[in-house]
């Protein structure tokens, strides 16, 4: 199988290292091409440097790692050439099939890592337009980034809110608590963020391996009329209005975004 990555950024240089790293591609197999060609210098030793119309013809799946004010600008450049039998990977939510087949009429699946890649525990989404039979090649593909997810189209907005733009949720949720926990003790800064993280990453793994639920967790730590319980209640009632306020702004943000890249077509 031979894979293509047009857009060599955050998404495409992630994607491009990690699958030379899984070692199931072999340079010969795995292409790339990008606007700025000089930036490719350093992924010469592990991918064919093309340019979009030749990794196009030549790729089993191409994967379009560009923004979406880019995106139509790619899909016309590589329209005449694209291998028929190609599976086109699109890397944007905002842009629906409807949009993509505009321009390019083929098989295209569209898939969302999370940051969470670059350590092989993505939890990546993955949706498929209706004429995409073997969805197992790119399964299996992304499998060596992590988890895949497969969602229905009209779910990758939710979807995206909960594992591609939650590291950066978690991240300024506990960002608040540790700088808070700051005016609290004498315990620097760095021990504090580093107690509250580990603390964090073990609560994840202890859920995920002894199969607990977000409850389980706060009743077996917070005892009727205990110190915890004091803290959880607190959560419990004041955080739920800034976690419904979250989502519809970013819900929002999304719908905008998906509308601005639309009408760029
Ligand atoms: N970053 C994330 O965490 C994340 C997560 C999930 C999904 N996504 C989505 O992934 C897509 C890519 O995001 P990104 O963060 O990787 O963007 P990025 O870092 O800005 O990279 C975009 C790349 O596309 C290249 N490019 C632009 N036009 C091109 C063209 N006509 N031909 C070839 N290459 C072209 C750019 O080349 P130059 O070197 O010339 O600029 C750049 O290397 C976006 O749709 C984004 O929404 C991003």
């Amino acid at each position: 199988m031979r894979v293509g990555i047009i857009g060599y950024g955050s998404m495409g240089k992630m994607l491009l290292w990690k699958f030379s790293e899984a070692g199931n591609i072999g340079k010969q197999d795995l292409l790339v091409s990008n606007r700025t060609v000089s930036k490719l210098e350093e992924a010469k030793d592990i991918a064919k440097v093309v340019s979009s119309k030749e990794l196009a013809s030549s790729s089993d799946i191409v994967f379009v790692c560009v923004r979406p004010v880019d995106l139509k600008a790619v899909l016309e450049e590589i329209r005449d050439s694209i291998n028929p039998e190609a599976l086109l990977v699109s890397l944007n939510g905002s842009v629906s099939f409807e949009t993509i087949r505009k321009v390019i009429d083929i098989k295209t699946a569209k898939v969302i890592p999370s940051l969470t890649a670059e350590i092989g525990r993505s939890q990546t989404l993955v949706c498929f337009d209706d004429r995409v039979s073997d969805k197992a090649a790119l399964k299996g593909l992304l499998s060596c980034i992590g988890d895949v997810i497969e969602l229905p189209e009209n779910e990758m907005g939710m979807g995206s809110e909960l594992v591609s733009c939650m590291p950066g949720f978690i991240a300024s949720i506990f960002d608040v608590i540790c700088k808070s926990a700051e005016g609290h003790t004498s315990i620097p800064k760095e021990q504090i963020v580093q107690m509250v993280l580990r603390t964090m990453s073990a609560t994840g793994d202890l859920m995920l391996r002894k199969d607990m639920s977000f409850e389980d967790v706060v009743t077996r730590v917070a005892t009727k009329g205990g110190i915890t319980e004091e803290g959880t209640k607190v959560v419990y009632e004041g955080f739920p209005k800034t976690a419904d306020l979250l989502f519809e702004k970013t819900l929002e943000k999304r719908r905008l975004t998906t509308e601005k890249a639309e009408n760029s077509f």
